[in-house]
């Protein structure tokens, strides 16, 4: 039996998920990990506040976890993620810092940390989420302070960094065509006009059966790769009100097949990531009181109808 990962390989694409370190301890769910899929992405490990919790002080013991595991099993890291104004440490997000001390900062922060991963990280998501859900750009303190001049500034620091990575802006609900995925588009364009390095567009796909598919999926991902860039799923899961039932789990295998084949349709997307493959391990919950069962395997690390429909997608 060909696993994911096989699957999508035969297809040129990788098929990853995301793991924390906590989890590694689990051995039953390590085996999955390892074997599954040829991608991993750090959920926590790479995050601003892990990495430099203190000004100039790194710390890379997590991520560095994650990356010998993927390398023992021959797996790919998505690095997840530069610059994002969550799980920011305070010592930045209220830092009163002027515009020319941030940008150091930023510089620094990016620069150490491509550099600390250089050669090990294939993808890295430079920015994540620097958009409103009407376009526009996020209220942040780099936006803030340094205007949207930040995410070039991550940009080219990441590829002056480590120039073998392929760098990407990642965000949630521009999966389908509407006003955040026309901002993205408005911002994307932009940078590649002005020359900036950016390889690709990350499509997080954090779906939920009570809020539709998205809309022209596919058409979506192309209107990007038309523009020159690759363009990935990096962070699919499909939440539903609990408790699950037969339908639902239907839908949501449904679903899950759909996102694939639009992926596959375009020959631009690389891969796709699930934010974590078990519901065991799933960040739903604890963020969206009553809702879950968001994953291809359940609780107890039984492949749902999900796993079978991505086997038939892929
Ligand atoms: C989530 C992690 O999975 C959780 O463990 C953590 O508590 C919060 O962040 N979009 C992203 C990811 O880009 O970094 C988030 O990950 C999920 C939403």
């Amino acid at each position: 039996e060909p696993t994911l990962g096989e699957l999508a390989a035969a297809k040129g694409r990788y098929f990853g998920s995301a793991t924390d370190n906590p989890e590694l301890s689990d051995a039953p769910y390590v085996s999955i990990l390892s074997s599954e899929f040829t991608s991993i992405t750090p959920g926590n490990a790479m995050k601003w506040e892990s990495t430099e919790p203190q000004r100039g002080r790194f710390d890379f013991a997590k991520g560095d976890e994650i990356v010998e595991l993927a390398q023992r099993n021959g797996q790919q890291v998505r690095g997840h993620t530069l610059v994002w104004h969550s799980q920011l440490p305070s010592w930045v997000s209220d830092g009163g810092f002027s515009a020319e001390e941030l940008r150091s900062i930023l510089r620094n922060h990016v620069t150490t940390v491509a550099s600390h991963y250089k050669g090990k990280v294939v993808h890295w998501d430079v920015v994540n989420e620097p958009l409103n859900e009407d376009g526009t750009l996020r209220d942040t303190v780099f936006s803030r302070t340094l205007g949207e001049s930040y995410i070039a500034e991550a940009l080219r620091a990441a590829r002056a960094a480590d120039p073998d990575a392929k760098l990407y802006i990642n965000d949630y609900n521009i999966d389908g065509i509407g006003a955040k995925s026309d901002g993205m588009y408005r911002l994307v364009k932009s940078l590649k006009e002005q020359g900036v390095p950016l390889d690709g567009v990350g499509f997080q796909g954090h779906l939920a059966l009570q809020y539709g598919f998205p809309s022209r999926m596919q058409e979506n991902l192309q209107r990007f790769a038309d523009l020159g860039l690759d363009v990935a799923i990096t962070e699919l899961d499909i939440r539903m009100q609990l408790p699950a039932d037969s339908a639902k789990l239907a839908t949501q295998a449904a679903w899950y097949s759909d996102v694939t084949k639009a992926c596959l349709a375009v020959s631009r997307c690389v891969g796709i990531t699930i934010w974590d493959f078990t519901d065991k391990y799933s960040w739903i919950p604890d963020v969206f009181p009553g809702e879950g069962a968001a994953l291809p395997w359940d609780e107890n690390l039984r492949p749902k109808p999900a796993y079978d429909a991505l086997r038939v997608a892929l």
